[in-house]
């Protein structure tokens, strides 16, 4: 050792540690140390060429700053010290921005260019300002109110009667320009029809104020859950040892199967948690990443047939995968992806895969006895972990209802939460929320109950049948495109020798509300119960046809409308900039201040200009109108 240092004093020609003591103390402390390290590291070199290291700066120093006065040292040592820890920041943030991120590297260097680029002063203000005419555009025409309705932004003085109350609530009601009770509004409402809903109505009112958060009261809603449950899990053909929970909707559904794997991959070791899902897969998935810190990797979906890209999602799995998404069938295009592949390479890499069937839960499992032939996508393969069913889509529940169902109790674990030192009591609940509404879980009982499998069955024929009359009438249509090989309820479709918003704009005009989808840009009809009413579908073919030879005369016109602002917002690379205006339409959705409606601004613009003229003989000012608009509307709040 002693050799070894002082040929290393003699290598770099200085005189380190003058003091023997040092260097004993030195030694002593690596004789006690070193046997308890890997040889291979050669610790002792290791150490002595750091000390030796340090001596060298310690010597540049000195040379450096020879001659100078002690302020100069000063000065110098505090900038020298500010660019190093700026140097390390920056470090650091690149170190964050290349390995710790979860967005892939292109969605980085698009986001960071943008971020850039809109620090540039000239440009930042006039994108601010842009950003700030859309957003106040949107306020204004987000959520249109007509003149004689206000917000109510306190507590009426006294009580309103019953009458008072009913007239708000007709009124309320009928607010809103689509009807969507005679099959004009695609998805949304999945109604079992006025019986229905009368029942269904009824045993809720009597389960309002229960909740199975304290089961040992409502020892009912408990059973009926439970019940709930284990019919869903016998639609999918799990056997005894599958298990699942009530949730609130699909979104809770499929952020509590997230949380389930994360947690089942934490207990395994996995520090930094990966599912992968296809970029059609439901945008819950991307919640569910964000809330739960889990990296979600997207894979694309085949250009053609829109299924899961197999070779891309294998390339995705790693050590760290915890999770594969399959859809059955997923949102934008209806398509299934294959379930019985996925199952196979989740067995091959012992992973989880989750069935999202939030939107045919209550389609696919009775498609073969109504009639359609489906390949496997259930608890029969053995790679099925898990499955969300949405009750309140096409189980005729009321809003707020689904399953999550899992293949064992083990998985199932993850999903729960605990507080056993609470000084409220021992915690445990098995969602997200704490109390939960019992009158749903009772009025989806009753649904289930009275449908039984027959009224699944007969609804699903109905359902799956429209679908097909549509699909089959548009494929006939020259200018337009089906996506895929729809197999449930949605079609998609698009164009290629028009821009498809051209043809939502004009649907809107006649009543229809479609969904629409971008990346490939086109729109998609989801048949409900509404749609299989005789004359819907047929109404709905013959308003397309229509509009699309409408536009086939001028395939290249401009898009105007609503369909005018899809386009735009597919076409804008800064995707934070169309984040900024989505947060916007949320504001706007909670705002009660009623601003004012295009006709009244029109009318004051006219009052005012009357005014000024009998006044001063002049004419008016949008821009100080506009003001007092505003403010009039603030008054009224
Ligand atoms: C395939 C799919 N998964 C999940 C969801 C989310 O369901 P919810 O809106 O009930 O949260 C939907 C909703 O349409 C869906 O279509």
């Amino acid at each position: 050792m002693k050799r070894h240092f002082d040929e290393e004093k003699k290598f770099f020609g200085i005189d380190i540690m003058a003091s023997e003591a040092f260097s004993n103390a030195w030694e002593g402390f690596l004789e006690i140390v070193e046997p308890h390290l890997p040889e291979y590291l050669h610790w002792n070199e290791i150490c002595w060429k750091f000390v030796l290291y340090l001596a060298e700066v310690r010597l540049l120093i000195h040379r450096n700053t020879r001659g100078m006065e002690h302020w100069e040292i000063v000065t110098n040592t505090v900038m020298y010290s500010f660019a190093v820890f700026i140097g390390l920041l920056l470090l650091k943030w690149f170190i964050r921005w290349l390995f710790f991120n979860d967005k892939s590297l292109k969605t980085r260097i698009v986001e960071t260019f943008f971020a850039v680029v809109k620090k540039i002063p000239y440009l930042s203000g006039k994108i601010k300002s842009e950003i700030d005419k859309s957003l106040t555009e949107m306020s204004k025409t987000a959520f249109p109110m007509p003149d004689d309705m206000h917000y109510r932004t306190k507590l009426p003085d006294k009580p309103l009667t019953e009458d008072q109350l009913d007239k708000e609530v007709d009124c309320l009601l009928s607010f809103g320009k689509y009807k969507w009770d005679d099959g004009h509004v695609s998805g949304t409402v999945y109604h079992g029809g006025q019986d229905l809903t009368r029942t269904l109505t009824k045993v809720y009112g009597k389960f309002a104020w229960s909740n199975p958060l304290h089961a040992d009261i409502f020892p009912g809603v408990r059973k009926m859950e439970a019940e709930v449950v284990r019919m869903c899990i016998n639609m999918f053909n799990g056997d005894e040892n599958c298990c699942g929970t009530m949730t609130i909707g699909g979104t809770e559904s499929i952020i509590l199967a997230c949380k389930a794997y994360r947690d089942r991959g934490y207990a395994n070791g996995i520090a930094r948690p990966e599912m992968i899902c296809s970029d059609t897969a439901h945008a819950a998935f991307n919640k569910a990443a964000h809330y739960f810190n889990i990296k979600l990797v997207q894979v694309p979906s085949d250009k053609k047939t829109f299924k899961v890209d197999l070779k891309a999602l294998k390339r995705a799995i790693n050590r760290n995968t915890v999770l594969i998404v399959g859809s059955c069938p997923h949102y934008p295009h209806g398509i299934i992806d294959p379930i019985e592949e996925m199952s196979k390479i989740a067995i091959k890499y012992r992973i989880g895969l989750h069935v999202d069937s939030c939107l045919g839960g209550f389609l696919v499992p009775f498609m073969e006895k109504a009639g359609f032939k489906l390949p496997l996508f259930d608890f029969r393969l053995p790679g099925v972990s898990s499955i969300s069913a949405d009750t309140h889509k096409y189980g005729f529940a009321p809003k707020g209802s689904s399953v999550i169902m899992y293949n064992s109790k083990e998985l199932r674990k993850y999903q729960f939460h605990c507080a056993p030192n609470w000084t409220g009591g021992i915690y445990a609940s098995a969602t997200i929320p704490g109390s939960r509404p019992g009158g749903i879980i009772a009025a989806t009982w009753a649904a289930l109950m009275l449908h039984g499998e027959q009224g699944y069955v007969d609804c699903t024929r109905k359902i799956v049948k429209t679908r097909q009359f549509i699909e089959r009438e548009l494929r006939k249509i020259k200018g337009l495109v089906v996506y895929g090989e729809p197999e449930v309820s949605i079609v998609a479709f698009s164009s290629n020798k028009f821009d498809i918003f051209r043809l939502s704009t004009a649907l809107v005009e006649k009543g229809w509300n479609l969904n629409p989808l971008q990346f490939p840009a086109g729109m998609h009809i989801c048949c409900t119960m509404q749609h299989t009413h005789p004359g819907v579908a047929e109404r709905f073919v013959k308003d397309v046809a229509d509009e699309v030879a409408i536009l086939m005369k001028d395939p290249s016109g401009p898009t105007t409308g609503v369909g005018a602002l899809y386009g735009m917002a597919q076409s804008i690379p800064d995707r934070s900039i169309i984040n900024q205006l989505a947060i916007g339409y949320l504001d706007a959705y909670y705002s009660t201040v009623k601003l004012p409606s295009q006709q009244a601004e029109e009318a004051k613009v006219v009052e005012d200009g009357t005014k000024k003229e009998e006044a001063k003989g002049t004419g008016t000012r949008n821009g100080s109108i506009r003001k007092r608009g505003v403010k009039t509307g603030n008054a009224k709040h």
